[in-house]
């Protein structure tokens, strides 16, 4: 944990809550879960953009098995509040029939985004569909996904970095940062 450090988006102030070497020992141990779980299946990776760009850079990395790798692009966030709202910016350009197919999530916060995603893909012939996500806020589900593969259970709180925005800022650090305080203008 890197105490005390501090950074301001908008009027939005956020301090560290998970350090780059806690997410990066994390990511490790899930992909030795995936190594060993997948080992012989026909291995699909499904990166939703543009949260989880950088989480799906380091996990691939450690990706022993022979695998592929493909990506969707989704928006619903607006601020720090989601709009409810899944726009599908960038479809899938692919076929999935018989792979084992593994959906590589930044957040899943009230469960819309992986809900619609699941069942676009429900008809698509695939040998399995998993889910794998960094961060989970089991607290803000509205809608129940199954979700596989959790680096970390969190609470109620908005987070940056890490491929995780504030209005298209913040993707850019490597630690985590949560909201601590909001100047109200
Ligand atoms: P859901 O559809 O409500 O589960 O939200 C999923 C998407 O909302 C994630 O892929 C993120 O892009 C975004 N999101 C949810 N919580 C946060 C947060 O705390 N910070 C930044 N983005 C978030």
């Amino acid at each position: 944990m890197k105490d005390g450090q501090e950074i301001v988006i908008g009027l939005h102030r956020f301090e560290v809550y998970l350090a780059a070497q806690e997410i990066e020992k994390r990511i490790e141990a899930l992909a030795e879960t995936i190594n060993a779980e997948y080992a012989g299946k026909k291995l699909l990776f499904l990166s939703i953009l543009n949260g989880s760009f950088m989480f799906t850079a380091d996990l691939l990395k450690k990706i022993s098995l022979p695998c592929e790798v493909s990506f969707v692009k989704v928006s619903s966030y607006s601020g720090t509040d989601s709009s409810g709202a899944i726009k599908e910016l960038i479809g899938l350009d692919r076929e999935i029939v018989g792979y084992d197919v593994v959906i590589v999530e930044d957040i899943v916060d009230t469960g819309r985004t992986m809900d619609s995603i699941c069942k676009s893909l429900k008809d698509k012939q695939a040998a399995s569909l998993s889910i794998c996500t960094l961060l989970d806020k089991p607290e803000r589900r509205e809608v129940e996904v199954q979700v596989k593969y959790i680096g970390f259970s969190i609470p109620d709180r908005f987070v940056v970095g890490y491929g995780l925005d504030l209005d298209g800022f913040g993707r850019n650090l490597p630690d985590i940062y949560q909201l601590k305080h909001t100047e109200h203008a």
